[in-house]
């Protein structure tokens, strides 16, 4: 029947073992999807190939591979001649280290991309999902963000490596109509598993928002600094659609399945992928502290170079073209960060 099709259907996850990928893996395998992943590790752990086959009860195929070789790349396309799709999210992803080090952005988010779409046409279905961001609208001129929103010239190295990989596929699309490709730009993931066996695992101090409100809350980090209190916003910190990374995962399945869809001929798309809502920094602080039930000690500090001062998606192409929306709330993605935080410190 229907649902069986997917069964012994391989996907390659790169990026797998990270916090989106690993999100990803679980849906895909929940569809009856095989999935294989590279990984090199570079930012996750082995440990979540443990926490995805607990989730599922079945182990996803692992290759530790550095995607920037590309005679491993080619390698381990001869032993897969089977892909039927690739949801490609390994990458760098911190925008301020990308400033720092452009050049190590540069090569490792579009070498890899280049060597994956080589080999992505040498397959026998040409499926392709790509991991963008809604930082390649900057600071949109208005709000919510649809897919019509001009790209603005892009704020970090980082940033820019999602432009041009999205530039690289559309052109590469163009001239190979046998790939069907679409890229995803993500506004802010967040959450976890409500297993608590995956979840987001940041390498030194955090980034981003989330994981240093449970940070904080959790005791390792002493205050949270909130950049920025004049911004002309409800309560003068920024905006953002804080989206779970679990109704985030869901979307990839459902791309997957439109790519696989043999009615659709369209051969390049791009979507939003947010709530559709847009929460202020104190905002996302008081859901925290209403899940968690603790007070957050936070201090309201300085801007943070390039940041903006809104962003949230008009999400209606992918509600309607995808047939997705998001089902999660932010209380109940700050209450599995939590949930997660408290678990892998109490190891
Ligand atoms: C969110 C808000 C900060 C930390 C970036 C990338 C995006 C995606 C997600 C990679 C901002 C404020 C943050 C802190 C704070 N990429 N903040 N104190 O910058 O919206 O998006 O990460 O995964 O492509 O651009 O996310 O979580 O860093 O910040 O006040 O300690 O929280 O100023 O307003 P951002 P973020």
């Amino acid at each position: 029947n229907e649902r069986n099709k997917e069964k012994n259907m391989k996907i390659l996850v790169t990026g797998g073992l990270g916090f989106i990928g690993s999100h990803t893996v679980v849906e895909l395998q929940n569809e009856g999807y095989e999935v294989v992943i590279i990984d090199n590790l570079s930012n996750s752990t082995i440990e979540v190939l443990d926490g995805i086959t607990a989730i599922t009860n079945k182990k996803p195929l692992f290759e530790k591979l550095d995607l920037k070789v590309k005679a491993d790349v080619q390698d381990f396309f001869k032993r897969h001649t089977d892909i039927q799709g690739i949801i490609h999210f390994a990458a760098n992803k911190a925008v301020g280290e990308s400033v720092a080090e452009p050049l190590m952005y540069y090569e490792n988010n579009i070498s890899t991309l280049i060597y994956l779409l080589q080999e992505l046409k040498g397959l026998e279905k040409k499926n392709f999902i790509f991991s963008s961001s809604c930082t390649v609208y900057g600071q949109a001129d208005e709000l919510p963000i649809t897919e019509n929103a001009p790209v603005k010239p892009a704020e970090s190295p980082y940033g820019n490596t999602k432009q041009i990989g999205e530039e690289i596929i559309r052109d590469t699309c163009r001239v190979n109509g046998d790939i069907k490709a679409i890229a995803l730009r993500y506004f802010n993931p967040i959450g976890a598993h409500e297993s608590t066996e995956i979840g987001e695992l940041p390498i030194g101090v955090p980034q981003n928002l989330v994981p240093y409100i449970t940070q904080t809350a959790i005791g390792m980090r002493e205050q949270l600094s909130v950049f920025g209190g004049d911004y002309p916003t409800s309560d003068g910190t920024c905006v953002r659609d804080y989206i779970h990374v679990v109704d985030l995962a869901k979307a990839h399945v459902v791309a997957l399945q439109r790519l696989l869809d043999v009615k659709n001929d369209s051969n390049y798309e791009f979507f939003n992928l947010g709530t559709g809502t847009g929460s202020t920094v104190l905002e996302a602080v008081q859901s925290f502290e209403r899940v968690s039930g603790k007070a957050l000690n936070y201090k309201i500090v300085d801007r943070r170079e390039g940041d903006v001062t809104a962003a949230y998606a008009e999400t209606s192409k992918a509600n309607s073209v995808l047939g997705w929306k998001t089902e999660l709330t932010l209380d109940d993605a700050m209450d599995a960060a939590w949930k997660w935080e408290q678990k892998i410190r109490s190891k």
